[in-house]
């Protein structure tokens, strides 16, 4: 399952994937890091079907058209806001991971870009993150996944840095 894993360093607007996955806030409307390029990129049309969907729940999924994007899709997630660990936020987290694949192969989507969802702006500790949503990805993966490639888009070299550890540690416990 873990060769079906690319872990990248790259702006996730510009990654050619069937969808790419925002990290949003429970809104919708758009924000600032991921959220901010994604909709930049999109074009006001993909603001305007966010407004339609009436928000969403942390670690809940929902998906919109990818419009200017190279992606065809966006799906959209809020995760958890790090308050210390213990308010169910790595539960919330690998939820958010979890629903994003299952929505994706609702909609026959075979190939899929994730950011590092929580590390920035809601501050969840990127080595503890970076397990969780490898993790989590690997087990959707093995139970069956129509997802065929998972691409994690890190933009920082510090992001890359943790995701290839994480990846590595889960190579060596195979
Ligand atoms: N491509 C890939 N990764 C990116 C990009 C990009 N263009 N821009 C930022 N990142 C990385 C950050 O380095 C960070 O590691 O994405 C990770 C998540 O950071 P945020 O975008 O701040 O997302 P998050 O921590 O989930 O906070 C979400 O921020 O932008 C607002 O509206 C959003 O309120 C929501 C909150």
């Amino acid at each position: 399952m873990l060769d079906r894993i690319d872990i990248i360093q790259g702006n996730i607007a510009a990654f050619e994937a069937d969808a790419v996955l925002n990290a949003a806030n429970k809104s919708l409307l758009g924000g600032g890091g991921v959220d901010g390029a994604i909709h930049y990129a999109a074009g006001p049309e993909l603001l305007e079907e966010c407004r339609t969907l009436g928000g969403c729940e942390t670690g809940e999924a929902k998906i919109t058209g990818g419009y200017n994007l190279p992606a065809k899709y966006v799906i959209h997630t809020p995760g958890p806001i790090w308050k210390g660990g213990d308010r169910n936020e790595d539960a919330l987290l690998a939820a958010s991971y979890r629903n994003c694949l299952a929505l994706a192969a609702e909609h026959g989507i075979k190939t899929i870009a994730f950011p590092s969802i929580s590390t920035g702006a809601y501050a969840f500790p990127v080595d503890r993150a970076a397990k969780i949503a490898l993790t989590t990805v690997r087990d959707v993966l093995a139970a069956g996944s129509s997802v065929e490639r998972v691409t994690f888009v890190c933009y920082t070299r510090a992001d890359l840095a943790a995701y290839r550890k994480a990846f590595s540690a889960l190579v060596e416990s195979r």
